[in-house]
């Protein structure tokens, strides 16, 4: 094909499943932004706090950057829990929360889903749950049917911190489970066996106080599809209202990724293999009952809505707490520090402990508009259309590449809407990226031919 798709596009192949392309490649919602330098940041962050909410629906993050272990594939491991660090961050987090409820950019538009993510939030002791739940309900304006989504491991997930998140407002538990084989967890340093994560499951779900969810992950070491089909077996009784399903990234600089490096550890699944363990959870799940409301959750029951992640692919407005968290107000995403020294000073002197900032460009309501359709397998062509800028949507590009994964057998066209097939949305993060590069070179040469011209 004679045109910019270049290696973005698929191969057209009898099995598009698995070789339709030969590398999954990631999306990168700050790649297109440039950076605010340290030195304007204070003054951008002071303006912008002092602007009013935007419209649409809001959402708030906080996070808690601790947990008890360091599993070898994860990515976000930062600070090991311990109960008087614990305790002096909660202290951080609500003087950062009160600091920020009076000023405009919090203001009193709704607020529709609240996050608490790490790091395993769960670690706090059921105290500092309590007191830091309380800080937030008290502080930001949530929403009469706000989702309050608490991640959780079982390890340490008592009894006293179950109630504690329920009183103080949680109505949806995110539990990290990854796998329900003892053998596959053990190796990737989990620290309950799989019987214990049945039993807390059951009476989690049974308290019947807010949605129950359980993380999978698939490709792991020791995981093949035999043990797969059984991990999503065991999720049918535990009275779950939604499962998520993801497939092992192997992150640069984590422990799984060095010890595979050293050949310590054998390879893990590649992408065929990781397509059929999708294609398997797919027909599993929706075969007994479970609706897929996006590209890796699943839900049971009418419970589990999913509403934090679904709007923050769509690139809603996102107030962010704690060291490391990350929002985004148009035109800016923003970061605070990670540094847990350099959190506390800002935190204790008053300022908002912000140290990345970054403009988006023209391109980003179509990011917005892409990344939320095809997160939930749906693309609608006018609303796409729409948001792109005139010498973008003069370009056939874009859509030559919709065709080819019409072509390619990851899409299906139904009027003006594309949805994508089993195959689309395991590779759904090629159509995120493809999809934009091909339009951020259009983009370019529209700016080019008019700089000429
Ligand atoms: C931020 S993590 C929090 C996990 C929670 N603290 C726990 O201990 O289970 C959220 C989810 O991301 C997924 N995840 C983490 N690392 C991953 C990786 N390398 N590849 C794919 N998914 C990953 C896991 O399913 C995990 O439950």
């Amino acid at each position: 094909m004679n045109d910019r798709t270049g290696s973005l596009t698929p191969a057209v192949t009898s099995d598009p499943l698995r070789y339709a392309f030969t590398a999954r490649r990631p999306v990168m919602p700050r790649q297109d932004k440039q950076a605010v330098s340290e030195t304007e940041i204070p003054r951008r962050w002071a303006a912008l706090e002092q602007q009013s909410p935007a419209a649409g629906k809001r959402l708030a993050y906080i996070n808690i950057p601790f947990c008890r272990a360091n599993c070898l594939y994860c990515g976000f491991y930062r600070h090991r829990s311990g109960a008087p660090r614990l305790n002096r961050y909660v202290d951080l987090l609500i003087e950062e929360i009160r600091r920020d409820a009076a000023l405009p950019l919090v203001g009193d538009r709704p607020i529709h889903a609240v996050y608490l993510g790490g790091g395993t939030p769960s670690d706090l002791p059921a105290g500092d749950l309590q007191r830091l739940l309380a800080a937030v309900r008290e502080c930001l304006p949530l929403a009469a049917d706000c989702e309050i989504t608490l991640e959780a491991r079982i390890a340490g997930l008592t009894e006293e911190k179950i109630r504690a998140a329920f009183a103080g407002g949680v109505n949806r538990i995110s539990v990290g489970v990854q796998s329900f084989d003892t053998r596959v967890r053990r190796r990737q340093g989990r620290v309950a066996a799989a019987q214990e994560v049945v039993e807390r499951l059951v009476l989690l779900a049974g308290h019947d106080q807010g949605a129950v969810i359980a993380d999978l992950m698939f490709g792991l070491p020791d995981q093949d599809l035999a043990s797969w089909h059984r991990d999503l077996d065991s999720c049918q009784e535990l009275g779950l209202d939604g499962l998520d399903t993801y497939a092992l990234k192997l992150i640069p600089g984590t422990p799984l990724q060095k010890l595979v490096e050293r050949g310590c550890i054998e390879q893990p699944a590649g992408l065929p293999e990781q397509a059929e363990f999708y294609a398997e959870a797919v027909e599993a799940l929706s075969t007994a009952g479970w609706r897929q409301i996006s590209n890796s959750h699943w839900a049971r029951t009418p419970r589990e809505r999913n509403l934090y992640n679904l709007l923050i692919k769509s690139g809603a407005e996102t107030l962010a707490f704690g060291a490391g968290a990350g929002g985004s107000r148009e035109p800016y995403t923003f970061a605070n520090t990670p540094d847990m020294e350099a959190y506390e000073r800002a935190v204790a002197a008053g300022d908002k402990p912000v140290a990345m900032m970054r403009v988006s460009d023209a391109l980003q309501p179509l990011r917005d508009t892409l990344m939320g359709g095809v997160e939930i397998g749906r693309l609608e062509l006018p609303a796409l259309r729409a948001c792109m800028p005139m010498s973008v949507q003069a370009d056939p590009s874009p859509w030559r590449l919709v065709d080819r994964w019409v072509e390619a057998g990851l899409a299906e066209r139904r009027g003006e809407q594309i949805h994508l097939t089993v195959a689309g949305r395991f590779w759904a993060p090629n159509l995120v990226t493809g999809f934009q590069e091909v339009c951020a070179q259009a983009l370019e040469s529209g700016r080019k031919a008019h700089a000429d011209g």
